[in-house]
């Protein structure tokens, strides 16, 4: 049975459940505690521990500049690639060094910093307990000249003006932790051309793709090459290129591991099938079909999505990250959506065996636009 008045279940045992139990209720209001009596610290009353706490948040600080200029080595002296040249990356305990180098060395740097804040704050800042009573949200003018005064009085009690040592370190080791992310900078713009050696793995820079003439398209992930009788009009499959490297006596070297991934990503194409009738090349293209058979880029050229939903009686290709819309029997022009460009097609032929192959690299880089992507002067391989 539940009591009516309190909403509170009945105790087990007890007879008379429905009377409200007044035990509970004070007689008096409670009366306010107050503060408990002020305790100072160690280095409130002793100037040697006082100096002695300065000298460790000083450290703590310094720590944290040390951490901040080894995460700028190790940016330098470990090599993300491998050394770009078929060498395993250099590992410890199964993680990328250069990972766990910049990992370590950031996060303690960051914690170096945030102990000594905290040290700084609990054994040298100001100590004083403050009562603050309710009032309306907007603070009065009075309220407000009250606010700047305590703040003031923060900033001087701080001591940041009187304490030059822990001002000085603090500014370095919060100047020296700007320079991780002046020295990730130094990435952007950087082309994939430039971190890894193209030459020494075909289609890893942005101007190009590992597409080469004569080079067979196949279906991904199952690899069969496809004649032009494999697809039906309105038909549109995922294709890759049949990447095949072979290592000779100059040491070319075998695409593998995340080097492969990237060229075949990179490289990803659709094929569809249409009517050639229907088919409306751009000048210069008009042998780059196959019996009605066109071959895109799969890259979005908004952002990079991979693209495949085909509305077959319209040739349309829509993105599903932002809807971006290309016209596959208009030379894949933007019909509708966020991307500024066309997707960029490859030129296809039949090889001697009747398969389909590529007569050519994309003539255009592939993916979403960047700077300088139109002064590139890309060329067929
Ligand atoms: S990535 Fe395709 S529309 Fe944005």
């Amino acid at each position: 049975m539940t009591d009516e008045h309190s909403h509170l279940p009945a105790e087990p045992g007890n007879d008379d459940a429905s009377a409200p139990d007044t035990s509970l209720v004070p007689d008096e209001p409670i009366v306010n505690p107050g503060l408990p009596e002020h305790a100072w610290r160690p280095t409130d009353v002793d100037p040697k521990a006082e100096r002695r706490a300065e000298r460790q948040v000083a450290t703590l600080f310094g720590l944290s500049a040390v951490c901040a200029v080894l995460f700028v080595v190790s940016y330098l002296v470990f090599d993300v690639n491998g050394g770009g040249d078929g060498e395993t990356v250099q590992t410890v305990f199964g993680l990328g060094a250069s990972n766990v180098a910049l990992g370590v060395s950031l996060g303690l740097a960051l914690m170096f910093i945030g102990i000594g804040l905290i040290q700084w704050a609990r054994k040298l800042m100001g100590d004083h307990e403050i009562v603050e009573m309710r009032h309306p949200a907007r603070s009065s003018d009075e309220d407000r000249t009250e606010t700047v005064r305590v703040l003031n009085l923060g900033a001087e009690e701080s001591g940041i003006a009187r304490r030059p040592l822990v001002r000085n370190s603090l500014l370095l080791s919060v100047g020296v932790l700007l320079a991780p992310v002046v020295v990730l900078l130094k990435d952007l713009g950087k082309t994939n051309a430039e971190v890894i050696d193209e030459a020494a793995y075909p289609g890893a820079g942005l101007e190009h793709t590992v597409w080469t003439s004569g080079m067979r398209v196949v279906r991904d992930v199952v690899g069969t090459p496809i004649r032009p009788g494999d697809l039906e009009i309105g038909d549109l499959i995922n294709a890759e290129p049949e990447i095949i490297f072979e290592v000779d006596e100059d040491g070319e070297h075998v695409l593998e591991g995340v080097h492969l991934q990237i060229a075949k990503s990179k490289a990803a194409v659709v094929l569809i099938r249409m009517d050639p009738d229907e088919n409306k090349p751009a000048k210069g293209r008009e042998d780059w079909a196959v019996d009605g058979i066109l071959c895109y880029s799969k890259i979005c050229t908004h952002v990079g999505c991979p693209i495949s939903l085909n509305e077959r009686k319209t040739h349309h290709l829509l993105c599903p990250c932002h809807q971006s819309t290309f016209d596959l029997a208009d030379a894949a022009k933007v019909v509708f959506g966020p991307a500024a460009r066309p997707l960029p097609q490859l030129p296809l032929m039949v090889n001697d065996e009747g398969y389909l192959v590529a007569q050519s690299d994309f003539k255009e880089p592939v993916g979403p636009s960047y700077w300088e992507r139109d002064s590139q002067q890309s060329t067929s391989k």
